[in-house]
């Protein structure tokens, strides 16, 4: 019987034909929206009799396409799954199921004095069991951790609908193969997670947020670097070079740091913690640090409104980049010490190949965002020769001891690069997982894989 989430009107398919990604399009044959676990698990009982291709999707605001469904079949969103079950004071966990929006648990968990940290800058729209399979970053990634610190056990699907179970709601678990780890990160090709147990922590009473401006790039890099040696260790530590801010304050239409214009690189700065002295002396400790290393600017802000203000400049680049016209963005992470040279690479492979960029990222994690512009290159170039460019920049990458993506995944449009990163070997030990999990390759097919 055809289940009944199942949708195929045309404007339903058109809304499920991308995400952020890009300008990229593909249209699933369908879309389904199931309300309850167990109409989840019926559509992925019909579709697997029927070899249906299965795209499981969060909020659709991925950057490597994991949602796209490249080989048709049907979008199973998990939007409609978005219920907060249990926040648990006593043991400091959530359960939630995979549609939650991250920005809503972020409110949820806070109203009673605790903290989920991962908080990427889509937070509000993206969800739970998205920045589960992507194993999402975020701007809180330095001090606390990635998605994947914070998943304690999942509850999920095989393709054909038989249930996992996979860890514990303890902190500790030390039985047999990590399933729950094997999941997070998997961009839904291994099973479709609709329940999260995750990791609390108490929230930290107060933060403050700085902005500091340098005459160069570089210097902002060497400074975050330097200021994480002597011992420093910020909640956020934030890179934008000057463009970055620009595209920002384009799109949001005003300029909230008019001074700012004069600065190659600019670091934004968050400490958060219970001791409100101790962060304010860090705070003045850092400006005399960045001083030393030659910032020419610097902005402290006291109340939320400041910090929001500061965010808001901050969470709006991507989407200020993607609404200014066709790019691509590589997701590159370094070790941080690598960061200057990385940006100086960046810059001559673009004088090289002809393409400005936009820089902007989590210095702290060593996880740079390379937004390359189209803007005059021809067709050709843009097919053939920037892929080249992003090769030669993920073997920089890789050999600095780097990965070709820090936190928005692999998914469709960087599948082509994995021989840069991994060995035959490896990635037949990974096909071989997939193989496991789904022995008819129906979910999410045409991901991750070269
Ligand atoms: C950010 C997203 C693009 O850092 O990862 O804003
Ligand atoms: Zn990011």
């Amino acid at each position: 019987m055809w289940p009944k989430s199942v949708e195929t009107s045309l404007e339903l398919r058109e809304q499920y034909s991308h995400d952020w990604t890009e300008d990229l399009r593909f249209l699933p044959d369908a879309v389904a929206l199931p309300t309850t676990v167990e109409e989840l698990q019926a559509v992925l009982a019909y579709a697997y009799a029927h070899d249906i291709p299965i795209v499981p999707a969060g909020g659709c605001t991925g950057l490597s396409g994991g949602m796209l469904p490249v080989a048709g079949g049907w979008v199973v969103s998990l939007q409609k799954l978005n219920r907060i079950l249990t926040i648990d004071s006593t043991n400091l966990q959530a359960i939630v199921q995979a549609g939650v929006i991250t920005q809503h648990l972020h409110e949820a968990v806070e109203a009673l004095g605790l903290f989920y940290p991962p908080d990427p800058s889509s937070r509000g729209s993206c969800t739970i069991g998205g920045n589960i399979a992507h194993n999402a970053g975020g701007v809180r990634a330095l001090k606390y951790g990635t998605t994947r610190e914070y998943v304690l056990g999942l509850e999920a699907f095989l393709p054909d609908g038989r249930p996992l179970r996979t860890g514990s709601r303890t902190l500790k678990n030390a039985t047999a193969y990590n399933l729950t780890q094997l999941l997070v990160g998997s961009e839904g090709t291994l099973a479709v997670i609709h329940t999260a147990t995750l990791k609390l922590l108490p929230k930290p009473r107060y933060a403050r947020t700085l902005l500091l401006g340098f005459p160069e790039a570089s210097q902002a890099l060497h400074a975050a670097i330097r200021l994480l040696r002597e011992g420093f260790l910020p909640a956020a530590l934030e890179f934008m070079e000057q463009e970055a801010v620009q595209y920002a304050e384009a799109y949001l239409g005003y300029s909230p740091y008019p001074e700012a214009r004069q600065c190659g690189g600019l670091l934004l700065i968050e400490l958060d913690g219970d001791w409100l002295e101790a962060i304010e002396a860090h705070c003045g400790e850092i400006e005399a640090l960045a001083e030393k290393e030659g910032a020419l600017q610097s902005w402290y802000a006291q109340t939320s409104a400041e910090r929001a203000r500061l965010w808001e400049l901050r969470r709006s680049i991507g989407v200020a980049v993607r609404s200014s016209g066709p790019y691509k963005e590589e997701d590159t992470v370094v070790p941080r010490s690598a960061l200057p040279d990385l940006l100086a690479f960046v810059k001559a492979l673009g004088q090289r190949y002809g393409f400005r960029s936009v820089c902007y990222g989590h210095v702290g994690d060593g996880n740079l965002h390379v937004n390359i512009l189209r803007e005059g290159l021809s067709e050709q170039a843009w097919r053939e020769e920037v892929p080249r460019a992003v090769a030669e920049l993920f073997q920089f990458v890789v050999q600095q001891g780097g990965a070709i993506s820090g936190e928005h995944g692999i998914g469709w449009v960087q599948r082509r690069y994995m021989p840069i990163q991994f060995s035959e070997t490896e990635l037949a030990l990974m096909r071989a997982l997939k193989k496991a999990f789904d022995p008819k390759g129906l979910l999410n097919p045409g991901k991750i894989f070269p």
